[in-house]
C-alpha cells in the first residue's frame, strides 16, 4: 500500500517558513501509528525540519542535492526511486509519502490512501497541499478530536478505475 499522509489547515497550508505553522499536542498521533514499523518517504526539506531519522521506521529522503546517510534512512534523487528502493528492500512494508509540497503533487498520483488531518484553522504559509480531485477518492471521517484547535482525521481511498 502507498499512503500519502499530511495534516492541511482549511486553506491548504501544510507548512510556513520551513515549519509547521501549528503545534496541536496528540495530533501526530496517527501519523506515529500508521508510519512506524514502514517507510516513510520525504523531500530534503521536510527532512531537515526534523533533523534526523524518525525512530522505529525506515526514512527515505528524495534529493538531488544532499545525501543523509544513517542506520534506517537513505537518499535518492526522485520520488520514483524511492519507492523503488522500498518496494525492493522492505517489500512487505507500508510507503507513506510525507510531505512536503513537491512529494504530495508528484505523489497524488501514486498513491492508494490520503490520509489527512484537516486543521480548523487558516494560518499564513507559504507551502500548501495542492487541489486534487475528490470525486475520485471515497472520503472517510476516522475521527474528530476537540480542543483549542479542533482537528479530524479523514482517509481518503482511491477508487477502482475501471
Ligand atoms: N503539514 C504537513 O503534514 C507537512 C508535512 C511535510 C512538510 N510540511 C511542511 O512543508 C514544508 C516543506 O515542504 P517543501 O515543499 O518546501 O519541501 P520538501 O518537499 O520537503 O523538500 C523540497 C526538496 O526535496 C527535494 N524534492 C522534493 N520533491 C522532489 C522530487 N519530486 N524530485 C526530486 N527531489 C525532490 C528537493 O531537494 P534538493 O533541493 O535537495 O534537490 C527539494 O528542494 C515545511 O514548511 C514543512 O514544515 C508539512
Amino acid at each position: 500500500m502507498i499512503g500519502l499522509i499530511v495534516a492541511y489547515a482549511k486553506n491548504r497550508v501544510i507548512g510556513n517558513k520551513g515549519q509547521i505553522p501549528w503545534r496541536i499536542k496528540g495530533e501526530q498521533r496517527r501519523f506515529r501509528e500508521l508510519t512506524t514499523g514502514n517507510v516513510v518517504i520525504m523531500g530534503r526539506r521536510s527532512y531537515d525540519e526534523i533533523g534526523h531519522p524518525l525512530p522505529n521506521r525506515n526514512t527515505i529522503v528524495v534529493s538531488k542535492t544532499a545525501n543523509y546517510e544513517a542506520e534506517n534512512c537513505v537518499t535518492v534523487g526522485s520520488l520514483t526511486e524511492a519507492i523503488d528502493i522500498a518496494k525492493t528492500k522492505w517489500p512487505e512494508m507500508n510507503i507513506y509519502l510525507s510531505g512536503g509540497a513537491g512529494i504530495y503533487r508528484e505523489g497524488l498520483d501514486l498513491a492508494d490512501k490520503l490520509f489527512v488531518t484537516e486543521v480548523e484553522l487558516e494560518p499564513e504559509g507559504d507551502t500548501f497541499f495542492p487541489e486534487f480531485d475528490e470525486t475520485k477518492y471515497d472520503k472517510t471521517v476516522d475521527e474528530a478530536v476537540d480542543g483549542e484547535i479542533p482537528y479530524t482525521y479523514v482517509t481518503y481511498t482511491k477508487k477502482n478505475e475501471r
